[in-house]
């Protein structure tokens, strides 16, 4: 069955109400230019509901105003035919941001302490923005399930929370993260790469490694562990943003790593911020 592209929150409600008659329906949040670890989302979502909404909405109130709201990349008609191939139904791609903020608009989800550090420490807002797009997709949808991505693993965990939080009857699913064959995490983002940039993007998988190495030889203080991913995103000359032992439940800061524990990697390549996380033990493969 083809992809029906919806455009009106009026006909998302509408068309959600349907299909959840139907079984159990899907929602899987995007900001549009989709890429593999997109379609994977979706694919997942295909495996485990009836019928499976993807949005699309480069949504505004997560953006600080110094970032990239402006120059996010769009390409709906490829959104749309990368929707279809994995199995999605509907797309929702608001023809405009009234849609989902409408004038007079002026109640916001504001998160808890798993919002504060890392990203949260780094763009101030951005998880109220998040917290308030998403809520809205929940309502708008009731879907019986979400699918969010390990790639933002902070992101999943403040989700999480606020689903449980604010008693949404959406289930929150994380799916793994997808990369490139050289490793770098796939993201929207990478298409700001120029050619020079792309092959030192590297540097925050590789620093994932090295800390993974680090703690398989024994490596257990946390500042040494971060050491080690600092000095690879160095070496390629990233600036950092962050890099941060956690625990992966609660992302506070351990008193020592364990197998409980990841890290947590920020960086600007250029202009470009990329992130990246992991556990500190490689899973099995
Ligand atoms: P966006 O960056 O478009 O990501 C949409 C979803 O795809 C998120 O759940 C993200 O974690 C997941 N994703 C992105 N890259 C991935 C990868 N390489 N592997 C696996 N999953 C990946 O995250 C957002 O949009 C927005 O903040 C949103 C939740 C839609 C709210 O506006």
């Amino acid at each position: 069955m083809s992809v029906a592209l919806i455009e009106t929150a009026r006909e998302f409600k509408d068309l959600c109400a349907e299909a959840r008659r139907d079984g159990p329906l899907g929602l899987v949040p995007t900001m549009g230019f989709l890429h593999v670890g997109h379609q994977s989302l979706i694919r997942f979502a295909a495996q485990r509901t009836s019928t499976v909404a993807v949005t699309i909405f480069v949504n505004p109130t997560q953006f600080g105003p110094n970032e990239d709201l402006a120059r996010y990349p769009r390409d709906l008609s490829g959104d749309l035919k990368k929707c279809e191939e994995a199995g999605a139904r509907y797309v929702f791609a608001p023809r405009n941001p009234e849609e989902i903020y409408p004038p007079g608009f002026q109640t916001y989800v504001d998160p808890g302490p798993l919002a504060a550090p890392l990203c949260g420490a780094h763009r101030p807002g951005h998880f109220r923005g998040v917290c308030t797009v998403v809520a809205k997709l929940f309502a708008m949808s009731r879907a019986e399930q979400a699918f969010f991505g390990e790639k933002d693993y902070q992101q999943l965990a403040v989700i999480r929370r606020m689903g449980r939080d604010l008693d949404f009857s959406t289930e929150v699913v994380g799916c793994p993260i997808v990369r490139e064959t050289d490793g770098l995490a796939m993201s929207s983002r990478n298409a700001y790469l120029t050619p020079d940039e792309r092959p030192r993007a590297t540097a925050l998988s590789l620093a994932i490694a090295a800390v993974q190495d680090g703690y398989a030889s024994g490596v257990r203080g946390v500042a040494s562990l971060e050491a080690l991913a600092r000095a690879q995103l160095e070496r390629a000359q990233l600036r950092l943003d962050y890099a941060e032992i956690r625990t992966a439940q609660d992302l506070a800061v351990p008193g020592e790593a364990n197998r409980e524990s990841r890290i947590f990697l920020a960086a600007f390549l250029g202009k470009t911020r990329l992130i990246d996380n992991g556990p500190l033990v490689r899973a099995e493969s």
